[in-house]
């Protein structure tokens, strides 16, 4: 069965809206693992944005669950990574001008800066993850270094308008996934997931982990952020039986 990471970097974005100390990501944190997440995701970027240094090291010392941090390659990122040691790393690529993450990381590319940060975090007993396209060069280069999982990703599926663009991304993301497990990595999967578009990549066998940041924290406004997390995870649960 699949499980949840809950990202929460937004609750640092409105932290950040007013440089201020509330909301507090690691009282999220808290919360969504209480109500049952596996794991908290937070992505510390070049510009500390909304996660900041000191949210990091905190989580490492109050998550009970899963820490998985999301990182770019650039050097002064992994050595902070290499430091506070999370459990997971997600390797992401990393643009000053985006809004959120917005392709996956070209390891074919990046071959050699990733094969040498993936040996820096297996010293460290750090996981690694590659965000990438569900494309069959990508998974190939992830598994090629040494990776131990890819997280698929899944804004292509997210933003497909009509039952036939739909079904292309679904039959895309099964295929890599496909070519991911045959090489042994562990298949993780995330980006524009909602309550709404949950269900048909749930339904995809083998896909492990859900990293699923915006859609809870825009519920938890409302429903609070523990309750929001708890019907995801419901979702998630009846249809990756
Ligand atoms: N996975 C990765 C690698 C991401 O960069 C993000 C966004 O930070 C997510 C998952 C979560 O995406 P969303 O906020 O759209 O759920």
């Amino acid at each position: 069965m699949a499980v949840l990471n809950v990202n929460i970097d937004h609750v640092a974005t409105i932290r950040q809206a007013r440089l201020t100390d509330e909301p507090d990501p690691v009282w999220a944190a808290v919360q969504c693992e209480l109500a049952g997440a596996n794991g908290i995701t937070v992505h510390l970027r070049q510009d500390r944005r909304h996660i900041c240094d000191r949210d990091v090291r905190l989580l490492k010392q109050t998550v009970a669950c899963k820490l998985n941090l999301e990182m770019c390659m650039a050097e002064s990122i992994v050595k902070i990574a290499e430091e506070i040691k999370p459990d997971q790393v997600t390797l992401v690529p990393e643009k000053r001008a985006e809004l959120t993450t917005e392709g996956g990381l070209d390891c074919v590319r990046y071959k050699k800066r990733l094969a040498d940060v993936v040996k820096r975090m297996h010293k460290k007993r750090i996981l690694v993850s590659t965000f990438i396209a569900p494309d069959n060069e990508q998974i190939m280069a992830s598994a090629q270094t040494g990776c131990d999982a890819v997280e698929l990703h899944t804004g292509m599926y997210a933003n497909a308008v009509g039952k036939r663009a739909i079904k292309k991304r679904l039959a895309m993301l099964e295929d890599g996934k496909e070519l991911a497990m045959e090489n042994k990595l562990m298949v993780h999967a995330g980006h524009g997931l909602t309550y709404r578009n949950i269900a048909e990549v749930a339904r995809i066998k083998g896909l492990c982990e859900f990293n699923i940041g915006h859609s809870i924290v825009a519920r938890a406004m409302f429903a609070g952020i523990g309750p929001a997390t708890a019907e995801m995870i419901k979702l998630i649960d009846k249809f990756s039986l």
